[in-house]
């Protein structure tokens, strides 16, 4: 076929301009002629205009970033009632956030593309056991909340899922075996976030995973701006009139879906551009593995519980409390314009972040597979939240860490499925306390029963007032409302 071998040569060509010569050579010797299709179609989903720029910046020209000058914590609306600027009025920015989302002005929208590989689980994260009795997936615990929150509030609330190459057609076969767990198919969008390819830690050349693939890894939830926009999501939102997104995280099943005074205080507080938003909790210990959010250098921004210095982490008030306390829940609410706003852009892209990995992979010189010991590649990822220095004022919310963060991340031990499920039953434990049912407490603050209340029934204390509850729960037992 001259058509196709004309664009393997182009290709070939293009390859070779940007760097990747070897992986050119290898190309143009794979056969039969419908394999070498089949390879080249993945090679040219690669973005190959930016590879070269990339390689030098993050491999071959690497250079750590500079040191802030200042990093100071940064302001936050507080739990309290105090806010940067005074005090602030929780009930005033409930009733703007409710009108919001009765207008049909929110969508929700989740990052579900990552590897899970720290659960141990081979399915798409989102599908996991987790509720703490029915053991219900938690997909099906957003969707349960969404539908809720559209009967609260008489309204339809889009949902916006972002899968990955990896786990796209299990999660879409998943909703479609269950129905949508009661949302409408068509008020559900899914969409796959791009790929990166490995790059050998030393050359920069693309590593293949095996003869007939590339090494490829998602391109991180900051990639989901990009995402949202080619796959029409963003012109979706926009034909609904959709203004703002609540983003969550796909592992934390207390995720509030809509949470009318967040997105009241990000649409309308005086010192918000109503453009990136975020959530807090008070940090658990220095040492949490949760981003902090600080002042650097005069912006709000988020530095990663890796890269946070640790004589920083432990620094304290005089009250004791960690001074770089505002650990991130990676709950964000974005505006659909600024997201428009920062792909239009160039200046405004968000940049990549260097992870040093050990990946097995297909050696094009020798024919042969190799199982480093030692880290080999460098994989690159965006992460969403460097889009709060973008952000012409961006605000910090405070939430209680029990009511909004429960996540499954690990396989046992702290942020494990056993540690959510604790969690869960603590949060309906207060639910109920708050409607006079007298819940047996552990010395240790833990519930001494197992309680579920699914989404459907309340998605807050206050939608308990209409149930017929218990007077009282017995020690060890399991209830489910
Ligand atoms: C993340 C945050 C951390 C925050 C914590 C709260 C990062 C880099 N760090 O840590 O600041 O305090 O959550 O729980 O995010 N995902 C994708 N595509 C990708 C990569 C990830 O959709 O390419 C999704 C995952 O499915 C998951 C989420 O992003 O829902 C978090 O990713 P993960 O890498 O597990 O971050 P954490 O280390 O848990």
């Amino acid at each position: 076929m001259p058509q196709m071998s004309t664009t393997i040569d182009q290709l070939c060509q293009r390859l070779e301009d940007c760097g990747q010569a070897a992986l050119s050579r290898y190309l143009q010797g794979v056969t039969p002629e419908k394999a070498q299709n089949a390879f080249a179609e993945q090679i040219q989903a690669i973005d190959l205009g930016d590879l070269q720029t990339l390689v030098k910046r993050y491999v071959t020209g690497y250079q750590s970033p500079p040191t802030p000058g200042s990093v100071k914590p940064a302001p936050y609306y507080a739990l309290d009632g105090t806010g940067p600027s005074g005090v602030w009025a929780r009930d005033e920015y409930q009733a703007k956030g409710e009108q919001l989302i009765k207008a049909g002005k929110v969508a929700c929208f989740t990052v579900a593309g990552g590897q899970g590989s720290r659960l141990g689980y081979d399915g798409p994260k989102g599908c996991y056991p987790t509720s703490c009795v029915n053991e219900k997936s938690l997909f099906q615990l957003f969707a349960e909340s969404i539908r809720k929150n559209e009967l609260k509030h008489d309204c339809v609330i889009p949902w916006y899922i972002m899968t990955s190459p990896l786990n796209h057609e299990a999660t879409v076969s998943f909703f479609e075996q269950h129905d949508c767990f009661g949302l409408q198919r068509d008020q559900i969008m899914f969409f796959k976030q791009g790929v990166m390819p490995s790059l050998n830690a030393q050359s920069g050349d693309m590593l293949l995973s095996d003869p007939m693939h590339l090494a490829t890894n998602p391109d991180g939830h900051g990639g989901s701006f990009k995402a949202l926009h080619a796959s029409g999501a963003i012109d979706d939102m926009k034909r609904r009139g959709i203004e703002h997104i609540s983003y969550f995280q796909v592992d934390n099943p207390h995720s509030n879906v809509v949470d009318p005074v967040f997105l009241g205080l990000h649409a309308f507080a005086p010192d918000s551009s109503g453009e990136f938003s975020s959530k807090m909790v008070a940090k658990a210990r220095w040492d949490e593995k949760v981003g902090v959010f600080c002042d650097v250098d005069g912006a709000t921004q988020v530095i990663e519980y890796s890269d946070l210095d640790e004589d920083l982490a432990k620094q304290t008030e005089a009250n004791g409390r960690l001074s770089f306390n505002a650990g991130s829940i990676a709950i964000h609410a974005i505006g659909v314009s600024f997201i428009e706003r920062v792909l239009g852009d160039a200046d405004a892209s968000l940049p990549f972040h260097r992870a040093l990995k050990k990946v097995a992979h297909f050696d094009i010189a020798t024919g042969r597979p190799v199982e480093p010991d030692t880290n080999n590649a460098v994989k690159l990822e965006k992460f969403v939240f460097d889009a709060i220095p973008i952000a012409q004022r961006s605000i910090v919310v405070e939430t209680d860490r029990v009511e909004e963060f429960a996540p499954v991340k690990n396989a046992t031990g702290t942020d494990s499925i056993e540690s959510s499920k604790e969690l869960q039953s603590l949060r309906a434990a207060r639910w109920l306390g708050a409607n006079g049912v007298s819940v047996p407490m552990n010395s240790d603050g833990t519930v001494n029963a197992t309680i579920e209340i699914s989404p459907l029934t309340a998605v807050g204390p206050d939608d308990l007032a209409s149930v017929e509850l218990p007077e009282s729960i017995q020690p060890g037992q399991t209830v489910v409302l």
